[in-house]
């Protein structure tokens, strides 16, 4: 696996090849992002990962000076599923003096987008600059960050951008909690009762099949309330389209039911699909 440091550097190792799976990151690597690699790999032959703690998506109070960094293991656990190529730029060389952001509207507007002011603005300018540098043919990211998903979608379409874009189910631990970096400031005990997050969206996805619009107040309420019961601080849980992120017009399968949380002091987010997801679907 090649270590490219520079823009030139990708450059030159892109030119000549065929397909390339592009995987963005920021490190930290679990079995979700694995996954996403060999998703890459599988699908175009080569994988190409980008490594880059973007300092354009935290916000003033967020975690970026805390964010786990260890790029040596990442760079064999990437190295360990067939990546390619790794292209782990410093802010300098990725951004020198960058004065464009990238401001995506529609699904960026509500929930993360209106919590976190320009973070997805953050991630708009990061992954489109990944875009043009690294000239892929498929971009893979994960149904974890559905709302991240939305945006690019967006962002593709808007500025009828060449590549493909595609999707990867959520990788959760044996009893369901999603993974993340994130939940290593967790304890054991604390992780196995963060569960209950996820048992939750999957009953509300599953009472969700044979429900109407109107039963939905209903049911975000009584899933709020078992949820405060069980220690989480609810920011947001609702019924969202996956491609605009607005509340469900007729039909409810194929959205998703989405949750933020605190939990012990760390920001949690989840969401699981009724049936068949709509972004998967178009
Ligand atoms: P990061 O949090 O490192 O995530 C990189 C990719 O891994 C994203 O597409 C994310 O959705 C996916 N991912 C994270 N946890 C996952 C899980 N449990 N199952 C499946 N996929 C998972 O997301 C970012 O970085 C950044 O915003 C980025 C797109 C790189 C732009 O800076």
């Amino acid at each position: 696996m090649k270590v490219l440091r520079t823009i030139p550097e990708v450059r030159e190792f892109r030119e000549g090849q065929g397909k390339v799976g592009f995987v963005p990151t920021m490190g930290a690597f679990h079995d979700g992002h694995l996954d996403l690699m060999r998703a890459a790999k599988d699908s175009c032959g080569r994988c190409i990962v980008s490594l880059f703690v973007n300092p354009l998506q935290f916000g003033p109070h967020e975690d970026l000076s805390k964010y786990p960094r260890q790029e040596e293991r990442d760079f064999e656990m990437a190295s360990s599923v067939g990546v390619d190529a790794i292209f782990a730029p410093n802010v300098d060389s990725l951004y020198g003096n960058n004065q464009t952001l990238v401001s995506v509207g529609g699904p960026s507007e509500n929930f993360e987008g209106s919590r976190r002011p320009g973070h997805f603005q953050g991630v708009a300018t990061v992954v489109l600059k990944l875009f043009n540098i690294v000239q892929p043919t498929e971009a893979w990211f994960g149904l974890k960050d559905l709302q991240q998903c939305a945006v690019l979608n967006r962002m593709c379409l808007d500025l009828n951008l060449n590549l493909q874009l595609r999707f990867l189910e959520t990788r959760r631990d044996e009893r369901g909690l999603a993974r993340s970096s994130r939940n290593a400031y967790l304890t054991e005990v604390q992780r196995e009762k963060a569960c209950e997050l996820h048992r939750t969206l999957n009953s509300l996805s599953q009472a969700t099949s044979d429900s109407s619009l109107k039963d939905l107040r209903r049911m975000i309420t009584s899933a709020s309330n078992h949820l405060a019961i069980h220690e989480f601080e609810v920011e947001y849980l609702d019924l969202v389209d996956p491609v605009t992120f607005e509340s469900p017009e007729g039909s409810l399968q194929g959205c998703h039911w989405i949750v933020a949380t605190k939990f012990h002091g760390v920001r949690l987010i989840d969401n699981v699909a009724v049936g068949h997801s709509r972004l998967l679907a178009q």
